[in-house]
């Protein structure tokens, strides 16, 4: 994909601008893996997150999937850290501040806030994308009504 630059536009124009652009990339491609990847690259490319990356459920756990930051816990069980309890809620969760969430598991001690947003397949969860900032508050109801967008779009 080719690198665009935004400069002083808002965050809703980032991903409006962003969401044809995946769309394309997403459309015929069939492999999970591969789009987990390219949404990773294509979100980072333009927000520059502390860590932005997809969990699978394996099993009876997510399992660390494509990813771009710094390394990562492997398996989060359902229910346990931010991303298990999306994936048991089934909903998008976001967490102004980490440090304030019980049972927050700390992969990094840089992340200050973070947002998972589960990824349905036919109504059942396969994975989550997990983000996380460096700053406190980064994450509101754009980026979660826009991620929500875009993984809807790994619809394969
Ligand atoms: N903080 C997450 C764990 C994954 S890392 O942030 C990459 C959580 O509490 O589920």
């Amino acid at each position: 994909m080719e690198q665009i630059h935004f400069t002083g536009i808002s965050k809703e124009d980032k991903y409006k601008n962003l969401l044809p652009q995946l769309h394309a990339l997403l459309l015929d491609e069939k492999d999970r893996i591969a789009n987990y990847a390219n949404v990773c690259a294509a979100l980072q490319s333009i927000f520059n997150f502390h860590w932005i990356g997809f969990y699978r459920v394996v099993e009876d756990e997510l399992v660390l999937g494509p990813f771009q930051g710094p390394v990562a816990c492997t398996r989060i069980k359902k229910g346990k850290g931010v991303c298990g309890s999306a994936w048991e809620q089934k909903q998008t969760i976001s967490v102004p501040n980490v440090h304030e969430f019980e049972g927050h598991i700390a992969c990094s001690s840089e992340s200050n806030s973070e947002i998972v947003v589960p990824v349905f397949k036919q109504g059942t969860i396969v994975a989550v994308l997990d983000i996380d900032s460096i700053y406190f508050n980064t994450f509101d109801e754009v980026d979660a009504l826009y991620l929500e967008q875009i993984v809807a779009m790994i619809n394969v």
